[in-house]
């Protein structure tokens, strides 16, 4: 009898430790379906999400602002500069990699910067001799590359807060950034109120707008500076990446690297990029214009100038199978190859950015155009809207 009423006990006791396993179990898995799911949500869903990402000397908080796209591709933009510091895109089996260069914090952003991932204005590229005529008024600009102006002078839209507003419909998601830049700011006339919005949507394309109006006669000219490498190896240059420009001339400079008002064929010069070919294939030629560029730092004259949105230029990295193609309706773009890195700035991934580590293909109007008559006027007139788009699409190839 004591002997079947211990085993009954033990019995009972391993029922119990049974089913206490089993409900263990059962509530592990419901927690894991749970991640799953909430795991899957977040990758099928594009959203916005924030998170501090320094602050400026003045103690101003500035926030990191993600775009995710229902891919997982994600950029994150700063409302300091409008900066992109990270952009992350899938290469040919799906692996994510960041693949535009920049700093790990806004300390890198505050030192002086090669604009990685800025929005650049009012004058995107070089004004020379920082000066220009409007109505026989003539206006002093900084001069912040040795004789000339550069993307907009000392405290350009590179180095001001913006206003940040978050946008999200069924396509997209966006990040619309607002700067007043005031009256004679950086010696450039006339309240320009700017909106420069970010849209992510899920076919892999990052459109980047541009909208401004001023209360008085002045120039504009707003780009975006990001360096790619499309590898995502931020150790590695850029020469095996293949570049198209859909253009039949580029605009040479003199010595300054300012337009010498010239538009040259690009038929038989290094400068042919209208099939795709590798940066590096004939980046060392023996050529002037590569000489005073110390590489590629050229604007290109896109063809249809008439047709609105059209195809500009493509990018591709063979390793990694990563494909950008640049849309826009601009009338030049500057292909930049990092000429001016050297080796000591600090990468994300460590180690530093050295020479030709990333390439820029700034969307534009042209250099210098309020000096030359024969470029495409870029005067903004109180009433008239600037207005302008482009768009990055990130595929695998
Ligand atoms: C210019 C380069 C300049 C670089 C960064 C580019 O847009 O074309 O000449 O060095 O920006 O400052």
């Amino acid at each position: 009898m004591n002997m079947s009423k211990r085993s009954l006990k033990y019995v009972l006791l391993l029922c119990l430790a049974l089913v206490f396993t089993q409900c263990k179990t059962k509530t592990e898995n419901a927690s894991d379906n749970q991640e799953q799911n909430s795991t899957k949500g977040m990758t099928t869903k594009h959203q916005i999400s924030t998170s501090e990402f320094g602050k400026l000397p003045s103690g101003e908080k500035i926030t990191k602002y993600r775009l995710v796209n229902e891919n997982g591709m994600e950029v994150d933009i700063i409302n300091y500069g409008g900066i992109i510091t990270n952009l992350k895109v899938p290469d040919k089996n799906g692996v994510n990699k960041d693949v535009v260069l920049g700093f790990n914090s806004l300390d890198g952003y505050l030192t002086p910067s090669p604009y990685f991932g800025a929005i650049i204005g009012r004058y995107g590229n070089r004004i020379a001799g920082g000066k220009f005529v409007i109505d026989g008024k003539e206006y002093t600009l900084a001069l912040n590359d040795g004789k000339n102006h550069l993307h907009g002078g000392n405290k350009g839209f590179d180095k001001v807060v913006w206003e940040a507003t978050q946008i999200s419909n069924s396509k997209s998601v966006s990040l619309q950034l607002s700067y007043l830049s005031k009256d004679m700011e950086e010696g450039y006339p006339g309240n320009l109120k700017t909106t420069v919005t970010y849209t992510l949507d899920n076919s892999n394309s990052l459109k980047v707008k541009y909208e401004a109006t001023s209360d008085k006669k002045t120039v504009v000219n707003l780009t975006q500076h990001s360096y790619f490498n499309l590898s995502g190896d931020f150790s590695k240059k850029i020469l095996d990446h293949q570049i198209m420009i859909n253009a039949d001339a580029f605009l040479p400079v003199d010595a300054t690297l300012i337009s010498t008002g010239e538009f040259r064929k690009v038929k038989g010069t290094p400068f042919n990029f209208t099939s795709a070919k590798a940066i590096g294939k004939e980046i060392n030629s023996e050529n002037e214009q590569l000489k005073r560029g110390l590489g590629y730092d050229h604007c290109w004259v896109l063809k249809d100038q008439d047709k609105g949105q059209r195809l500009a230029a493509t990018a591709y990295d063979p390793k990694s199978g990563r494909f950008m193609e640049v849309f826009t309706d601009q009338p030049g773009i500057q292909f930049y190859t990092g000429n001016f890195l050297d080796g000591t700035l600090p990468a994300k991934g460590g180690g530093t950015y050295a020479k030709r580590t990333g390439f820029c293909l700034e969307t534009q109007h042209f250099p210098d155009s309020p000096n030359q008559k024969d470029f495409p006027s870029v005067l903004l007139s109180p009433g008239e809207k600037y207005q302008t788009e482009t768009s990055f699409k990130f595929s695998v190839k």
